[in-house]
Formats: C-alpha cells, sequence, structure tokens
C-alpha cells in the first residue's frame, strides 16, 4: 500500500454466469469455471493491495454479479449516488451496496425508481477532477445525469453508447492520470466523439483497435502510473508505455463470460472533490405535446424512436387516449438531449412530425438577418412540405409558399406580419430568417388507421404475389375516378413524364388525355419531347420502330433530324403551325394551349429551342407551373419528378409510377397521406387508366342494357 487511495471488491464466492443481460454472457451461463474465477481475482485483488487499500463487501448468494463493485454506485467525496440497476436480475444488489455505504459514513442519494444508472459502471471521473463522464443508451438513463450533476456538484459530459457489446462506458473509456484517455471510439455515436475530441486533446487520446477493446483492454484500473488490465496488444503497450505508464496484465477471462474485467470488479471510493469547480449540466430538456390518432397512426412510436435514435430521452408526462376509434388522444412528453445541438436535431425532427410546443409558452420565433445575399445566418430552420406556422407576437403565423428545403422569412407589413418560404439562392441582405426551432409547428392531418393502410404505399404490378395486379387495377380506378372529378371541377392535374412514356408505347395514352383536358401541365426535360416527337414524325423513338419494335437500321440519327427540324422552325409551337408536327404530347400540348415546361440536362442534345437549359429559370417555370395543382402524376423521370416532389407543399395528391421500386419509394415516401406509389409499367399504366377513364364515360344506359 502507497496511497490512502481506496478501492471496494467483493470476493467471487458466489460468482456465476446465471443470466443472460449483456452480449458476453450469451452462450455462457454456467460455463465460468470456480477454482479459476477465485485465483483470478485473488491476483487482481494482490496487485491492486500492492497500491492501495482494498476493502471488501461480503458476496450474498443469489447475486452473482455483486462481484463486480463498479457497479455500486457513483462516490464523489463523501457522496454516492446508488445505482439502481436497469435489469430486475441485478435490482436485488441494491440494498447490500446501500448498507456498506451508509455504514462507511456516506450521504447517499438514490434516484427516482424507474430511472436507471449503474454507477461508476457507467460514470468516470476525469481523473484531473475536471469533470465527469456519463455513458447513457444502454443501461443508465440520460435524465439520470442532472442529478448526477446536482448532487455531486460537478459538470457532467454525456456520452451515447452505440455498440451493444460495449453497454457500459467502463467497458470502452478509461480516463487515465495526467489527462490521457484510453477509449474505444467506435462505442460512441458522432456527437459524443466529437465532444470527447474538444475536451482531450489529440496527444492525449489513446484510442484502442477492436482487437483490444473486446478483450476488455479500456477496463482498466488506473492508479497513478500504473495501468491494470485483463490483456492488451503489444501495440497498445508501446502507446501506453510512450505516454509513461506501466501496464500489469493480469487475466480475468472467467469474469469476461459476465461481460466484465478490472475495472468492474473493483470501486475506487476515494474520490476527492475538487472545490472551485461546480455543477453544470449539459442536459436540456423540453416539454412538447402530441395530438392525434397516437396509437392508431404509430405516431407516438414514431416520435419516441425519433429521441431515442437521435441520442435522447424522455418521459410520457401525461398520456391521454382516445377511447372511440375516431377519437384522438393527446400526450405530453418531456424531451431531453445531452446537448443544445442534439436537442435541435430532435425538436426539428419532432415538427416534422406535428409536435406542438406547449400552448402559449413561446410567444416569438427567433430571428435573424441575412447579412450575405443567398446566405442564410447557420441554425435556420429548414422547411417540409407540411403547412407550417411560425409564432409572432404572440400568434400563429401561417408561412406562405410552402415547399420544403427553404428557409422561413418574416416581415412586418402594415396589414401584420407575413411569413414566407423562401429559397437559399433568393434571400436578401437584411431578410429575417427563422432560426433554432422554437415556436415552430407544423400542421399535420391526423393520420387513421384505415388512411395508413390504405396509401403511402407502393403496388407492385409486375413483381409476385396473385393480389398484386387486381390491386394496380384498383388504384388505376381510383386515379381515373379522380382525373374525371378534378375535370369536371375545372381543377388541375400536372404531368411530369420522363422519356419512357414514350419507349414504353405510351405516347398516344398520355396524347388522349391531353386532348380529353385531363391534364392542364406537362413538366419534363429535353428528352420526352424530343422522342415523342421523334415517335411522330419517324414512327421511332430512340431509334426502335413502335411498331414492330425492332431497331431500325440508322435509327439513332433519327432524334438528331427532329430536332434539327425543330431548330429550323424556331420552336415546337412553330413547328406545329407549319405543319411539321402533326401528332403526338407535344403536339397536343400546343393544340390544347397545354404549358409544358422542359428543363435541360447536361446530356441533352441539341437542344430543342424550347428547352431551358438554365437551370434557375426551369426551376422557377416549373414551380410556377405546379402552384394550385390539385394532382401530379410522375410517370417515370426520377430527377424531375423529386425536383417537383421538393416544390410541391403536402396536401397535393402525387402519383408516382416508375418500374423500379426505388424511384417509387423515394418519392412516395413523404410521410403524407396524399401519395401514392405504383410500382409498374408507366406504358401499361397509361393504358389502364384511358381504358378506364373511357368506361367512366359510357352512358349509364349502356352498362344496363
Ligand atoms: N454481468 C454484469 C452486467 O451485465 C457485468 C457488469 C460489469 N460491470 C461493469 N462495470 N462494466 O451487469
Amino acid at each position: 500500500m502507497t496511497s490512502a487511495l481506496r478501492f471496494l471488491m467483493c470476493p467471487p464466492d458466489h460468482y456465476d454466469v446465471d443470466y443472460v443481460i449483456n452480449p458476453w454472457m450469451e452462450g455462457n451461463i454456467h460455463k465460468s469455471a470456480r477454482d479459476r474465477a477465485v485465483s483470478q481475482w485473488q491476483q487482481l485483488f494482490q496487485i491492486l493491495k500492492d497500491l492501495a487499500i482494498v476493502d471488501l463487501i461480503q458476496a450474498q448468494p443469489g447475486w452473482p454479479d455483486l462481484v463486480f463493485t463498479a457497479n455500486a454506485g457513483l462516490v464523489l467525496g463523501n457522496t454516492v449516488v446508488l445505482s439502481r440497476f436497469f435489469h430486475k436480475e441485478r435490482q436485488g444488489e441494491e440494498p447490500h451496496f446501500k448498507q456498506w455505504f451508509l455504514e462507511q459514513g456516506y450521504t447517499v442519494h438514490e434516484l427516482p425508481k424507474d430511472l436507471p444508472f449503474e454507477g461508476a459502471g457507467d460514470a468516470l471521473l476525469d481523473r484531473e477532477g475536471r469533470w465527469l463522464w456519463a455513458g447513457y443508451g444502454f443501461r443508465s438513463e440520460l435524465d439520470s445525469h442532472p442529478y448526477l450533476a446536482k448532487w455531486l456538484d460537478i459538470e457532467v459530459l454525456s456520452l451515447r453508447l452505440m455498440d451493444e457489446r460495449f453497454y457500459h462506458l467502463d467497458t470502452c473509456f478509461c480516463p487515465l492520470a495526467g489527462g490521457y484517455l484510453l477509449y474505444y471510439p467506435p462505442a460512441f455515436d458522432a456527437y459524443s466523439n466529437r465532444l470527447i475530441e474538444i475536451r482531450v486533446p489529440a496527444n492525449k487520446r489513446i484510442a484502442v483497435q477492436e482487437a483490444d477493446a473486446i478483450t476488455f483492454a479500456c477496463n482498466a484500473v488506473n492508479v497513478e502510473q500504473t495501468v491494470i488490465l485483463n490483456k492488451a496488444s503489444d501495440d497498445l503497450k508501446t502507446h501506453l508505455a510512450a505516454a509513461g505508464f506501466e501496464i500489469i496484465e493480469t487475466p480475468l477471462t472467467e469474469f469476461l463470460k459476465a461481460g466484465g474485467a478490472a475495472k468492474c470488479l473493483t470501486l475506487r471510493v476515494t474520490e476527492p472533490v475538487q472545490q472551485d469547480l461546480h455543477a453544470i449540466a449539459t442536459v436540456e430538456s423540453r416539454a412538447i405535446r402530441l395530438e392525434g390518432h397516437l396509437l392508431d397512426s404509430g405516431l407516438i412510436n414514431r416520435a419516441l424512436d425519433v429521441i431515442v435514435e437521435g441520442g435522447g430521452s424522455f418521459q410520457v408526462l401525461n398520456f391521454n387516449l382516445g377511447e372511440q376509434r375516431q377519437s384522438t388522444s393527446a400526450a405530453d412528453v418531456r424531451v431531453s438531449a445531452p446537448s443544445h445541438p442534439v436537442m435541435e436535431e430532435i425538436m426539428t425532427q419532432l415538427i416534422d412530425l406535428g409536435a406542438l410546443p406547449p400552448p402559449q409558452e413561446v410567444c416569438d420565433i427567433n430571428l435573424q438577418a441575412v447579412t450575405q445575399a443567398g446566405v442564410s445566418p447557420d441554425d435556420f430552420y429548414v422547411t417540409t412540405i407540411y403547412p407550417t406556422e411560425v409564432r409572432v407576437e404572440c400568434q400563429w403565423v401561417k408561412v406562405q409558399g410552402q415547399r420544403m428545403d427553404g428557409a422561413i422569412v418574416v416581415s412586418a407589413t402594415p396589414a401584420g406580419p407575413i411569413a414566407e418560404c423562401r429559397l437559399l439562392r433568393d434571400l436578401q441582405v437584411g431578410d429575417r430568417v427563422v432560426v433554432g426551432v422554437e415556436g415552430i409547428r407544423t400542421v399535420r392531418k391526423p393520420e387513421a388507421r384505415d388512411q395508413r393502410n390504405s396509401s403511402n404505399q407502393e403496388f407492385s404490378f409486375m413483381g409476385a404475389g396473385v393480389s398484386s395486379e387486381r390491386r394496380v387495377e384498383l388504384l388505376v380506378e381510383q386515379i381515373a375516378w379522380d382525373l374525371r372529378r378534378i375535370r369536371d371541377q375545372s381543377g388541375k392535374v400536372v404531368v411530369v413524364a420522363g422519356p419512357v412514356v414514350i419507349h414504353t408505347g405510351g405516347a398516344e395514352h398520355l396524347s388522349k388525355l391531353i386532348r380529353q383536358g385531363y391534364v392542364q401541365a406537362l413538366l419534363g426535360g429535353n428528352a420526352i419531347a424530343v422522342h415523342d416527337m421523334e415517335q411522330s414524325m419517324m414512327g421511332t423513338s430512340l431509334g426502335v420502330d413502335m411498331k414492330r419494335g425492332v431497331s431500325v437500321r440508322g435509327g439513332h440519327r433519327h432524334h438528331l433530324k427532329v430536332i434539327n427540324a425543330v431548330r429550323r422552325c424556331g420552336s415546337i409551337a412553330n413547328a406545329v403551325e407549319q405543319g411539321v408536327l402533326t401528332s403526338g404530347v407535344m403536339y397536343e400540348c400546343i393544340q390544347q394551349n397545354v404549358p409544358f415546361s422542359l428543363a435541360g440536362s447536361i446530356r441533352d442534345d441539341g437542344p430543342l429551342p424550347d428547352t431551358e437549359m438554365d437551370l434557375i429559370k426551369a426551376q422557377q417555370e416549373y414551380s410556377r407551373l405546379i402552384q394550385g395543382a390539385d394532382m401530379i402524376l410522375m410517370l417515370s423521370s426520377m430527377l424531375h419528378s423529386i425536383g417537383v416532389g421538393n416544390m410541391t407543399p403536402a396536401g397535393v395528391k402525387l402519383v408516382c409510377v416508375d418500374i423500379n421500386p426505388a424511384v417509387v419509394t423515394k418519392l412516395s415516401d413523404r410521410g403524407s397521406v396524399e401519395s401514392v406509389g405504383i410500382v409498374t409499367d408507366v406504358g401499361l399504366f397509361l393504358s389502364l387508366l384511358v381504358q378506364q377513364l373511357s368506361k367512366l364515360n359510357r352512358p349509364y344506359s349502356l352498362s344496363v342494357s
């Protein structure tokens, strides 16, 4: 014994692997050899006794993991925060540890029931005593950290554990004397790694490889310049030696079978208090309210997942369950996050789900002025497709021009405050932009059970499954019905189409839809127009004869000839007027006065005189043409469809048809109930649609006769 340093250990008299509460215990039930366990423990005990005083707590039958005294509690000075075990298998250890601490004269703090915290297994003091590192994610709850800060009057830095093999902080993290840190970075999430890197300079960080991590090299006991551990690679030994540490390896393989090693088997009970340092709890919390069909629609699960997956924690303060199928529920949830940036990230996602701030709490959003044209202040709120409202002067103001991926600009007018969506490139110096997440809400339609089941899914036409074909037919019937209704009510349908529409033989059907007044605007690129006109003027689409389905000799030149012909005319409209173009999709657009916009791209041949090669102008044109749309049919054009999706607010029915399921998923997965995805051949889809519409048009008398 060389110092007044004290440790607590517990002899392994009743140690065994009796149950599985971590991945190391799996397959190891009753597999640890008693004699070997005892001798390994004895060796560690002897090594430690040479360096410090070792107190013992009596082993207890029925509590095999009591040997892991690191989990007794967390000591600082004369105070201890007792563990509250996550698993019932270990909860019976609590009274034994409590009794020991009380007998030794410690002030014992106990956390509220159901707030797990596993002591020094999950909370490690910086060896200089400057702060406390506290882990969460598996055993200890983030919400326990503010209690640690308060009771121990120390700054707590929360670290999120991500790998279940390293379920306690001390399995992958070991602060060492002199400000060094031995740790396994992949066990932590990105925020935690950043926090570690901010607090511990690079030359003090000793990162271990996986091979060392899985033999519990980080589960080390550090007494001044000595580091005691189960096993270390030569590489790690070299690193530690270079940092001035002496390594003592002592095999603890029998305890590894329970998921513990040197550090777990010990608890340092002398931890001096630093008088000049005080509590800082970086854990933030905030209340939100969720309303709607919380259970039926799965909204509550999604919200809680967002919190936990985002690195936060929650407490449900109040849950008011609607009892009838039609009645909505409401929940008040307290969200906590380890730091402000993490909180903002989580809150943004919750707002997108429709979370509301507690009533009346926030009177004004945070605004920051633009100082460079086209550049927003950092931390701006990024808009979504959902109707959004912001608090200005204690009122909710609806955001105009809703679209996704914009910023919100708030301005004062004589008629009151206005909020609008603005693209970054359109921001002017002096515009005031909403930053942070305070005072913002999105309005989501309550989504009910039946809606969730019938929409927002893709259906495979060609794929396996007997019912899918009928399923597509049903969808087509529904879409035809909507198209008819929209036309009869003088509504607006926008079609976004790629050249595949032409290649798959859809041109005649799309032309028909336009001719019959079902389409109010057409959006595409250079290619759809080129191939449509190629088919109309030369009978081929990209050189393939559309009647016989075979390549035509020299056919690959056809589209250039067409482009040339249209360029000679000066525009598609002129080509129609001069009788050069006499049928097809573009022809019908001109004839029916249906506006179209062709957005250019790097691969365009020509381009056609009508193709807009300035992409910003093309985006503006698209956005103008979709204003007021009731329905948008997206036909096999991934890029144009995604572009359109970004500009379109929720509430507009989107129908996305593509043979590639990934495209359909990407587009119909807007989380809004109005979007439908159909995986099928687009030519086939259009032909079914036209057929269905003609059925609808048939006079009633015909179907009864
Ligand atoms: N079997 C024990 C458990 O899963 C091992 C505890 C190891 N202790 C530690 N501080 N890492 O809880």
